[in-house]
């Protein structure tokens, strides 16, 4: 089968396409033929070895210290299920699955475990726009019910309102019963506001702290805000949520944990077969809906990661073999 491999770090153009083996499923996996895969920031991180913030070293440690440890890189997945080992009682051939897996997905064919995070696609759902769900939606929809704990008529500010797990973000937060404001680019204002925010700042406006709105969470999807600088555009029981994890965070999670009653949180949307069947359920409920900016085939492996580091991007790239 056609695979996209890296075996070193750097830019898109270590990525290429090769002839792999096709894998055979073990007792309580299953192998898929592979419709489509996102291009997620997380592939980004990987592809560069380059991992933000304090991340560096346990992403090295956890991905590999000098190259990848894993040739065939891509993370999202749908497909339809064409073969499943022994004890695989869940899923059966021909059913048509979306997910979530550790490596693997930029290829023809992918093995994963029964058990990982993964589910049947809802009556209508294209697989692929299907394949675009487990990342920025996933990811939005942990941090907003397990972290933040969202409640309705809150308000919250999305920070990086247009990117992958931003407009999930502000569609999930709606559909939540959230009075939802997006921070972006002014040319991203009507997407923004399609998807479900009732206002919209420009990013490059003045700090939130000297707006003189209150939020009951600030998630800032983009990594350019630390609590103290968001604190006083915070209610007095807000919460300031982030995805990037660094120092500061760290520090400001354990001090307002302990006094205060704003508090600094971070997470790890590792995501489960559960949340991805609740995914689907919110699909099928109209609350989140994904949008493919660039589709393209394997082959341009190295094109479509190019493409998800371009600015301005409003929507997924998705790559299918
Ligand atoms: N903790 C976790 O479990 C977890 C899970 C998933 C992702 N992540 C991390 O979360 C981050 C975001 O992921 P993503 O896929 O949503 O990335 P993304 O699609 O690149 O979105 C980031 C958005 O932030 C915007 N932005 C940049 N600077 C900004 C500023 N100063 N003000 C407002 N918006 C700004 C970007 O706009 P332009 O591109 O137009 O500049 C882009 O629209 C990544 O670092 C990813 O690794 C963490």
């Amino acid at each position: 089968m056609q695979a996209a491999i890296h075996t070193r770090y750097g830019a898109p153009s270590v990525l290429t396409v090769a002839d792999v083996p096709t894998p055979a499923p073990r007792a309580g996996e299953l192998r898929l033929k592979v419709a489509a895969s996102a291009v997620t920031q997380g592939d980004a991180w990987i592809r560069g070895g380059d991992f933000p913030g304090v991340g560096w070293l346990p992403g090295r440690l956890m991905m590999g210290l000098f190259k990848p440890k894993q040739r065939v890189p891509g993370t999202t997945f749908s497909g339809t299920v064409e073969a499943v080992g022994p004890g695989v009682q869940a899923f059966a051939v021909g059913d048509r699955v979306f997910g979530l897996a550790e490596h693997g997905a930029h290829a023809e064919r992918l093995v994963v475990k029964a058990d990982a995070p993964m589910a049947r696609l809802p009556q209508g759902l294209s697989l692929q726009d299907a394949a675009v769900l487990p990342y920025g939606a996933l990811t939005a929809l942990h941090f907003l019910t397990q972290i933040g704990r969202v409640q309705a008529g809150e308000r919250v500010l999305v920070v990086g309102a247009a990117g992958e797990v931003g407009r999930a973000a502000v569609q999930l937060a709606q559909h939540l019963g959230a009075v939802v404001t997006g921070v972006c680019r002014p040319s991203q204002f009507a997407e923004v506001r399609a998807l479900g925010a009732a206002h919209v700042i420009d990013r490059d406006g003045p700090p939130l702290a000297r707006r003189g709105a209150r939020y009951d969470i600030i998630f800032d999807t983009a990594g350019v805000c630390g609590f103290c600088d968001v604190r006083r555009a915070l209610a007095p029981r807000g919460r300031f949520m982030t995805l990037h994890l660094g120092v500061g965070v760290l520090v400001q999670m354990a001090l307002t944990k302990l006094f205060g009653r704003r508090r600094a949180l971070f997470g790890l949307a590792l995501g489960s077969a559960a949340q991805v069947a609740e995914l689907a359920g919110l699909w099928a409920a109209g609350a989140v809906r994904p949008r493919v900016a660039h589709r393209l085939p394997l082959t341009a492996i190295a094109e479509a990661h190019a493409r998800r580091a371009a600015r301005g991007l409003t929507g997924s790239v998705l790559v299918t073999p």
